[in-house]
């Protein structure tokens, strides 16, 4: 990325942000749960609902929200179990003035999608740091190891500048929990998200781009407190 992810700064504000979206889940719920540091604050806060009654199904979207669902209490479940989810609640790295975001800073963003849209209603939530005019950090797309060089290059037709993401404490590539590769793709100042986004996806082997324009509502916190912003 672009941009390095500071994990450990704005904490408070990432905590603000996702206990404010976990009052939104009712009784019944089955609910999206997204990855990354600020939505593991909605999630153990739900844990805490859990252990005071509430009753709700999630399913994660990785590794790391399983495991911080488990230990938090929620009970898990399946798409194919539940193909259509009440709400999802997930985190960004960067969401511009109409609610479109680029996600993926922790790889996940192909089960996020596949979760946001199975989702009657998605939900952000972020501190005010992510919040910019426009979209400008680096898209990251997982593809298909196999297709690696194909889609470097292609992605650089469609003016993009990719790098392929490296493991920390693991040598060699960041390998996803789908098994597959990422690029972060810097292509400046994003005017048009979606359009990009269906140019991406349009090359063989991209499973999944980090370009996320289907955002109902953002929970976004600064040291002022939580606003709620909707798409207009
Ligand atoms: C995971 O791949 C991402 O999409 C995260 O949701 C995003 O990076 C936000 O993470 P933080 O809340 O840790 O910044």
């Amino acid at each position: 990325m672009s941009k390095e992810r500071t994990p450990g700064s704005f904490e408070e504000e990432k905590r603000a942000a996702g206990e404010s979206a976990a009052d939104l889940v009712e009784d019944g719920m089955v609910v999206g749960l997204g990855t990354g540091s600020t939505v593991a604050w909605t999630i153990r806060r739900l844990g805490r609902r859990v252990g005071e009654g509430l009753s709700i199904q999630g399913v994660a979207t990785s590794y790391q929200s399983e495991a911080i669902a488990i230990s938090a209490g929620i009970p898990l479940t399946t798409l194919s179990q539940h193909p259509v989810l009440d709400l999802a609640i997930d985190g960004a790295d960067q969401i511009d003035a109409d609610l479109n975001a680029i996600k993926g800073g922790g790889a996940a963003h192909a089960r996020e999608k596949v979760v946001a849209y199975s989702a009657r209603r998605f939900v952000l939530v972020s501190d005010r740091s992510k919040h910019a005019h426009c979209l400008d950090v680096a898209v990251p797309i997982e593809v298909l190891p196999f297709s690696a060089s194909l889609a470097r290059r292609w992605l650089a037709d469609l003016g993009g500048a990719p790098t392929l993401r490296q493991g920390r404490m693991k040598d060699g590539p960041v390998i996803t929990d789908n098994g597959n590769f990422v690029f972060d793709t810097d292509f400046g100042k994003i005017t048009d998200p979606e359009g990009l986004g269906m140019r991406i996806s349009s090359i063989p082997g991209v499973v999944e781009h980090g370009l996320f324009t289907n955002v109902d509502e953002l929970h976004v916190a600064d040291s002022g407190g939580v606003q709620i912003l909707r798409r207009g």
